[in-house]
């Protein structure tokens, strides 16, 4: 009697275990438009990335953005194993002393190829001045992956400086290296990486803002954006059966409307799974001014099939192994009705558990909710300022804290009172007017 006792309260409690494992989506998921957490808990800031894949990690470099100025801090470079959990490797390339990357410039879209001929590392960039008069490539370089990498200067071609803004990078399956510059120019690199060495297509017409690029089938295809500022706008594509062209414009990729899902694309990584290669698309989600902490990421496999692209769903949350949505988010689901526009009204809500996730509304009008995580001492164990805007609305997650020890927390959410906005060169005014903060529902792990 004792031992069947014993044995249906075990099996009770692996129940329990088990569910609570499986309950929690967040541990192997890749959470799209979320601030994402480091090893250090800060958040991963790597912006205008892309990922370099090497014995079996992944390389994150980007823009190590602040929350105060636009200009140039440092590039960051975290890995990871799995796509979804990030250590914080270092600022693969800092402020520099003086130069294009030195104080008061501004330093975007770093890319990073290993040369198959150098083995050197080489990652290019957009420098700029801060009102984005002065455009160029910047070059650095690094023995080790992680780096520290050190800046050379211009990258040239025919000796003289690039002068164009976004740019990205492409790796063609031969090893060949090439520079994709915003308006539709892409150079040919030299074997070393070091230098442009032909134009290999001129102004490909509609030729966009973010350029990125995969090669499948004999087909190479060019996503990139219409020219919104930090703004969200529905990206684009073109296809050539080569890189030299002839380029054809063949529209955008997500439906329309929904500005991309609310992102601006950055690069596409190719993730080997099983025989197969499935291109993810990664995107940014930009915040202005608190890009540091507010920007977030968005990052979707694509369906890539004899020349046509399609993102045919949002998936806020996936699993990069399986590639499949997780579309039941699990965890004790609390309704709540906050909404507000007053700085310093909070939401305060106890809870129990490891992980708490909040969901809330973005509109037009929404502003920065700071989210924080109490512990039973009063302690912050977590903080992060979070976007409620999006240009068009938007309702799903908003915040997804770290594994906590499991415990008795408080979540709380205050208005900040203030919105994201910013203008353009020529002044337009983008972004929020209003400071609204939004939750509907949290969920708790
Ligand atoms: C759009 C570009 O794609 C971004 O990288 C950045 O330069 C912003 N413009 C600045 O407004």
């Amino acid at each position: 009697m004792m031992k069947k006792l014993l044995l249906t309260t075990l099996a009770i409690i692996a129940t329990i275990t088990m569910v609570a494992q499986t309950a929690d989506p967040f541990l192997t998921s890749i959470v799209n438009g979320v601030p994402w957490t480091d090893d250090h808990g800060k958040p991963v800031n790597a912006h205008g990335a892309c990922i370099v894949e090497e014995n079996g990690k992944y390389y994150l470099f980007g823009e190590w953005k602040s929350d105060t100025t636009n200009a140039f801090p440092g590039f960051a470079c975290y890995s990871s194993t799995d796509l979804v959990n990030w250590k914080f490797e270092r600022v693969a390339l800092p402020l520099q002393k003086d130069g294009l990357l030195g104080p008061n410039r501004v330093g975007e879209r770093p890319k990073v190829m290993r040369c198959p001929k150098t083995g050197e590392y080489i990652m290019l960039a957009h420098t700029d001045d801060m009102r984005y008069k002065d455009p160029q490539v910047g070059l650095a370089v690094a023995k080790e992956i992680t780096g520290p990498y050190t800046f050379i200067g211009p990258l040239l071609y025919k000796g003289k400086p690039i002068k164009r803004w976004d740019m990205g990078t492409f790796q063609d399956h031969d090893g060949t290296g090439y520079l994709l510059m915003h308006h539709g120019d892409i150079y040919r690199l030299s074997k070393d990486y070091r230098k442009a060495v032909k134009k290999v297509a001129d102004g490909i017409k509609e030729g966009g803002e973010s350029p990125a690029m995969l090669h499948k089938d004999g087909t190479y295809y060019l996503f990139g954006s219409n020219l919104t500022s930090w703004e969200r706008n529905d990206n684009f594509y073109h296809t050539a059966p080569g890189i030299e062209g002839p380029w054809t414009k063949q529209g955008i990729f997500c439906p329309e409307g929904t500005l991309t899902y609310n992102s601006q694309s950055t690069f596409i990584l190719p993730l080997h799974r099983g025989d197969s290669i499935v291109y993810m698309y990664m995107g940014d989600r930009w915040s202005y001014p608190h890009q540091a902490s507010s920007a977030t990421y968005v990052w979707m496999p694509m369906q890539v099939n004899g020349g046509k692209v399609n993102i045919p769903e949002y998936w806020p949350v996936w699993n990069p192994v399986t590639m499949q949505p997780v579309r039941d988010l699990g965890g004790t689901v609390i309704p709540v009705n906050f909404k507000t526009a007053t700085k310093g009204a909070k939401l305060e809500l106890p809870f129990e558990g490891t992980r708490i996730a909040v969901i809330g509304h973005t509109f037009n009008n929404g502003g920065y909710g700071r989210i924080s995580i109490i512990d039973s001492q009063g302690g912050t164990v977590h903080t992060n300022l979070i976007d409620f805007y999006s240009k068009v609305d938007d309702h799903g997650l908003r915040y997804v804290s770290p594994l906590l020890p499991r415990g008795r927390y408080t979540l709380v959410v205050e208005c900040a009172g203030e919105h994201p906005h910013w203008s353009n060169k020529r002044g337009d005014y983008f972004g929020s007017r209003e400071d609204w903060v939004t939750v509907e529902e949290v969920r708790v792990y």
